[in-house]
C-alpha cells in the first residue's frame, strides 16, 4: 500500500466499533473513502470481507483507488454523494451476494468520516484553504454543478452571507466581515483564496488568536457551498436503513453542529416514544432502530493529537440496527 495523504482518524476506535475482526467476511460501506486510510484497514483487519467505498470527489476516488488495488475485488469504488446510500448499497449487496439473504439483511458496518481531508486542503486548485493562493471554488465535486464559494461571496447580500458566518463559522465579527466582503467586491468580483483572506483579516479587529482571522469564515464557505449539514441530517436515517440487524454505523464528525445532528438523530433513533412528555399515553408509534453503543463520543487522545492535529476535533458515535 502507498503512503497515505491523508492520516485516519480514530482508526483503532472505528475498527473496535465496528466489530472488524469479529466480521472477517462482513460488508462494508465507507461512505467518505477519502484516500482509503479506513477503508483499507477494514480490508485487512478482516481477510474475506468486501467494502463499497464512496466519495463525491473524483480525486479522492483516485488516490482510494490506487490504496486499494491490493485488495482486488473486494473493493468496490463508486462516485457518488453518501445521500444516495439507499440506492447504490443494496445494488451493490445484490451484485456481490452469493445467497438472496445477503442483499436484504443489509451492511454489517457503515463509516462515515465527515468534512475533508488533508489532499483537499493541501490542493491550491481547490480553493479551500487560505494558506495558498487559488480560486475560490471549495465544491467537493468540482464539475458536479452546484455553488461555488465565489458565487457566495459575489453575489450573496450582507445578511445573507453575515449568517453563515455565524451559524458555520461561530465567527463572532460576521456582520464587519460581511460588511468588508461587500465593500471590497463593490469595484470588481472577489476570485482568489488569498485575496478573500486580506479582507476578512483586515476587517478582523478582535484580539490575535492563535488561529488565523479567516480560518472560521472559510469554514462556514466550504459548508455551506457543500450544504454539509443538510447531507448528515438527510443520510443517518438511511445509512441506518441500510444496516443489516446487528449491523453498526460509525460517524465521525469535526464541527459542533455536525456532531450535534449525529447526537440527536442517534438519540430519536434509539427511542420508542417520541411523544411529548406529559402525553399519558403514547400516540407516536414511534419504534426504536438502534441501540446507542457510544453514550458519549469517542475522541482521539493526546498521541494521536500530537501526531495528527487535524485530529483533534474529531467525534466518533456509533449505533446498532436492533430491529
Ligand atoms: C475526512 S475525508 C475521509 C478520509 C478517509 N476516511 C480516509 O481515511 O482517507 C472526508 C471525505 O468525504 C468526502 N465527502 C464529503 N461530502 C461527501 C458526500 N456528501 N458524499 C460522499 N463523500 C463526501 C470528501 O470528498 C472527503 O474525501
Amino acid at each position: 500500500m502507498n503512503e497515505l495523504p491523508h492520516i485516519p482518524v480514530l482508526l483503532d476506535a472505528v475498527l473496535d466499533t465496528l466489530r472488524v475482526t469479529d466480521h472477517p467476511a462482513g460488508r462494508y460501506v465507507d461512505g467518505t473513502v477519502g484516500a482509503g486510510g479506513h477503508a483499507a484497514a477494514i480490508l485487512q483487519a478482516a481477510p474475506e470481507a468486501r467494502l463499497l467505498g464512496l466519495d463525491r470527489d473524483p480525486a479522492a476516488l483516485a488516490l482510494a483507488a490506487e490504496q486499494l488495488a491490493p485488495f482486488g475485488d473486494r473493493a468496490t469504488l463508486r462516485h457518488a454523494s453518501y445521500e444516495q446510500i439507499s440506492a447504490v448499497v443494496p445494488a451493490w449487496l445484490a451484485f456481490i451476494s452469493d445467497t438472496a439473504s445477503d442483499t436484504v439483511s443489509g451492511a454489517d458496518g457503515i463509516l462515515l468520516d465527515l468534512g475533508i481531508s488533508s489532499m483537499q486542503v493541501d490542493d491550491p486548485a481547490r480553493g479551500f484553504a487560505f494558506r495558498h493562493d487559488g480560486p475560490l471554488d471549495m465544491r467537493f465535486d468540482p464539475a458536479g454543478g452546484g455553488i461555488s464559494a465565489a458565487e457566495i461571496v459575489n453575489t450573496w447580500d450582507d445578511a445573507a452571507l453575515a449568517d453563515i458566518l455565524y451559524t458555520y463559522g461561530e465567527e463572532r465579527h460576521s456582520r464587519r466581515i460581511a460588511r468588508a466582503i461587500l465593500a471590497a467586491r463593490a469595484p470588481q468580483p472577489i476570485e482568489s483564496t488569498r485575496q478573500l483572506a486580506e479582507i476578512v483579516a483586515s476587517a478582523y479587529k478582535g484580539p490575535r488568536e492563535k488561529i488565523h482571522p479567516a480560518t472560521r469564515t472559510f469554514q462556514a464557505l466550504r459548508i455551506a457551498v457543500n450544504d454539509e449539514l443538510g447531507a448528515v441530517e438527510r443520510v443517518l436515517p438511511r445509512a441506518i436503513d441500510c444496516l443489516k440487524v446487528g449491523g453498526r454505523l460509525a460517524v465521525i464528525s469535526f464541527h459542533s453542529l455536525e456532531d450535534r445532528i449525529v447526537k440527536q438523530t442517534f438519540k430519536h433513533e434509539a427511542t420508542d416514544c417520541i411523544c411529548p412528555p406529559p402525553q399519558p399515553v403514547c400516540t407516536c408509534d414511534h419504534v426504536a432502530r438502534v441501540r446507542l453503543v457510544t453514550r458519549k463520543p469517542i475522541q482521539p487522545d493526546a498521541p494521536e493529537i500530537d501526531a495528527n492535529p487535524r485530529s483533534r476535533s474529531a467525534k466518533l458515535r456509533v449505533v446498532e440496527r436492533i430491529e
